[in-house]
């Protein structure tokens, strides 16, 4: 299927692991100039080249990939860096909105800083970086915006209470958004992923290990589960919603939260 995006250019955030890195392997591979940022400037570096080999190997040596250390929360280095990327790459025609996720914890285990801290890093960061890119796609009547939230949007995970409160606030900035750039040819939409494999997983399993005195088998027993494909998800599963709902098949989708959960949540919509 062509998905209609070679030649364009994709901002990808929190990209050095995960689903961000999982994102931009699968835009670079589809044609799409990719700058990428994180906050550790070695597994960026790392990533980024893993992304130029992607490209190469599916046809695309011209391809260019922008790899910048900055801090998503950090609204001037954020602007700065997407001025970069235009000048260097073009204007921004996609942007996967992504950061890491707030501290696990329970309610009475976390201050009013763990509180602001998750509001800048999943809400306050998401705002500021659509009001630094929206505005550019809407002018040239083509864009797409994916925020990656979590399943906490439709169900709240249990020790998780911090992106069970802020997540629905991010999907909620989406709807809002959505609203406004559709009329010029821009989709915004939000996926919600469940348990999948990457290391943001593997630390809430060391952490369930060290207060719970289980194994990671329990943890991962426990987990799949409640999950009814048995099994956590891969992060390239999840980077190809992310990539289809950037391509040009999916300009009729806009305003969604399209969850990727093997089944767990049980809601019947
Ligand atoms: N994996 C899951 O099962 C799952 C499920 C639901 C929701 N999510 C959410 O999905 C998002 C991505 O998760 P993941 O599993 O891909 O995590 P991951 O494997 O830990 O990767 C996180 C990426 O984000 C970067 N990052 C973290 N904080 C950043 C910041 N302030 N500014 C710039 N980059 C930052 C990290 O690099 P640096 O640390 O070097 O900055 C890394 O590249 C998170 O918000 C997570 O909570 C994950």
């Amino acid at each position: 299927m062509d998905l209609g995006i070679k030649g364009r250019t994709a901002l990808v955030c929190a990209a050095s692991r995960g689903f961000g890195k999982a994102v931009a392997m699968q835009l670079a591979s589809e044609g799409v100039h990719v700058a990428m940022c994180a906050r550790g400037a070695a597994d960026l570096e790392k990533a980024a080249a893993q992304v130029r080999r992607a490209a190469q190997a599916a046809g695309h040596p011209d391809i260019q990939v922008l790899a910048r250390s900055v801090d998503v929360t950090a609204e001037e280095a954020m602007a700065d860096f997407v001025t970069a990327v235009e000048r260097d790459l073009g204007p921004v025609g996609m942007a996967l909105v992504n950061a890491g996720g707030p501290p696990a914890g329970r309610f009475f285990e976390l201050e009013g800083e763990a509180w602001d801290a998750a509001y800048r890093l999943n809400l306050a960061s998401a705002a500021a970086l659509c009001r630094r890119v929206l505005p550019g796609m809407m002018e040239r009547g083509w864009g797409r915006i994916v925020q990656i939230t979590s399943v906490s949007v439709r169900q709240p995970v249990e020790n998780l209470v911090l992106s069970s409160v802020i997540r629905p606030a991010a999907h909620a900035l989406v709807r809002c958004l959505a609203d406004e750039a559709a009329p010029r040819g821009v989709t915004v939409n939000s996926v919600a992923p469940g348990f999948h494999a990457t290391s943001a997983v593997e630390r809430l399993i060391d952490r369930k290990i060290r207060d719970e005195g289980c194994t990671r088998e329990d943890v991962l027993a426990g987990w799949t589960k409640e999950i009814p494909m048995r099994r956590l998800g891969k992060p390239e599963e999840l980077a190809a919603l992310v990539v289809f709902l950037m391509s040009e098949a999916a300009g009729y989708i806009t305003g969604q939260c399209l969850t990727a959960d093997g089944g767990w949540v049980r809601g019947t919509f």
